[in-house]
């Protein structure tokens, strides 16, 4: 058994998100088994939730995108029950998409101070290009981690994007002489050079993590390393000094050239890049152990056992890994929903069968409920 505290969203309340117009649920504090056929809404229920513990989807990029159509707005309400104590979580989005955040009817101070108190982790067909796809996919990775590392890391970030982007601006309408550059460049070295220091150690972290996990999903000896690779520097004088000097590329590039933006995370199997190298099953399976590596990243920085959040893992995994993947979650892990378009296939994890809740979903609505 874990030996952290227990940690279960108890009550969830959606309201007009995608297609989900009024959805209440008392979900089991172990295993939630949502299946419905394609295109009911199994994957907003899980997009609900996430938002509703984030503030932000996995799945998109702007947030309008989640409001129910033909509505003025959406809302999710979770009660969180954490060792014993209760918890109100709302996230609501206007017809824009602009959120608004409350913790047991409060504004919370900070969007990462809201984000941090019920961590939770995603799984879905999506990040299935996580060691074979673009950077962006692995620079959310470690922020995923950097978030519960140092929270103030959210807002190095956003501090960033919004520092460069005027940054930009200056050096495409006024040219690389323009004076207000200077100011710009100082913000980006500063909160650049200070979301740089938080990616290392979560790359730091995520690398402890993946190998045991990679091995125990493969039973195999390949080594799996990861290694942080900036793209700026974790000094902000330095990384000051590289933007002024690159202001003429970037001008023409339409970014920045060097900084946290370029980050990656390199993975590479026995030594030799994953991403040319490896095998489409043996992506699945690293992609599969970096998902762990974070779950067991959030789980020691936070001392409570993620909410996970599954979403058509049987369909993306062959029989024999998401059985691997179910053997190592076990008795590990503490609150899980799970879709699916086959909910008979799903054996609980961890001997959990009475503490499971088979939910059905049918246009945006649940049609029938068991077990819990
Ligand atoms: N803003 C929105 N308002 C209303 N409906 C939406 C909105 N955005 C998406 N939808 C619809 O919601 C439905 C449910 O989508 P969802 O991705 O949750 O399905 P799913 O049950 O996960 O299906 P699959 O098994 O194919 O993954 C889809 O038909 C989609 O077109
Ligand atoms: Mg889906």
């Amino acid at each position: 058994m874990s030996s952290h505290r227990s940690l279960a969203i108890a009550e969830v309340s959606v309201r007009s998100l995608r297609n989900l117009a009024r959805v209440d649920v008392a979900p089991s504090p172990r295993l939630n088994v949502v299946s419905g056929d394609n295109g009911q809404g199994k994957t907003s229920l899980l997009e609900a939730l996430y938002l509703a513990c984030t503030t932000r989807s996995f799945r998109a990029t702007r947030l309008r995108e989640l409001v129910g159509h033909g509505a003025e707005a959406g809302s999710v309400r979770l009660r969180v029950d954490e060792g014993g104590e209760a918890r109100e979580q709302t996230v609501g989005l206007d017809a824009r998409g602009v959120r608004r955040v409350m913790l047991d009817g409060k504004r919370p101070a900070t969007h990462a101070a809201y984000a941090v108190r019920t961590p939770v982790v995603v799984f879905h067909p999506g990040d299935l290009a996580l060691s074979a796809g673009p950077a962006a996919g692995r620079r959310t990775l470690l922020d995923r981690v950097g978030l519960f590392v140092d929270p103030s890391s959210l807002d190095h970030a956003s501090r960033w994007t919004e520092a460069s982007r005027s940054r930009q601006r200056a050096l495409e309408d006024r040219g690389t002489s323009a004076p207000d550059l200077d100011a710009f460049e100082h913000l980006m070295g500063l909160h650049g050079a200070a979301l740089t220091r938080v990616r290392a150690e979560a790359a730091r972290r995520l690398a402890a993590e993946a190998g045991p996990a990679f091995a125990a999903i493969t039973r195999g000896a390949r080594e799996v390393a990861l290694a942080y690779e900036p793209g700026g520097s974790d000094d902000a004088a330095e990384l000051t000094e590289r933007l002024a000097a690159t202001r003429e590329r970037d001008r023409h590039r339409g970014s920045a050239s060097v900084g946290p933006g370029r980050d990656d995370l390199a993975v590479a199997l026995d030594a030799r890049a994953a991403r040319s190298e490896a095998s489409q099953g043996e992506h699945r399976a690293l992609t599969l152990a970096l998902k762990l590596a974070e779950l067991a990243c959030i789980r020691h920085a936070r001392g409570v056992e993620p909410v996970l959040l599954l979403d058509d893992v049987s369909s993306e995994l062959d029989p024999g890994r998401t059985e691997a993947l179910f053997g190592l979650l076990g008795a590990e892990t503490g609150q899980i929903f799970l879709t699916t378009t086959r909910p008979d296939l799903i054996v609980a994890p961890g001997g959990g069968a009475d503490r499971r809740l088979d939910l059905r979903l049918a246009a945006g609505a649940v049609v029938g409920a068991s077990g819990g």
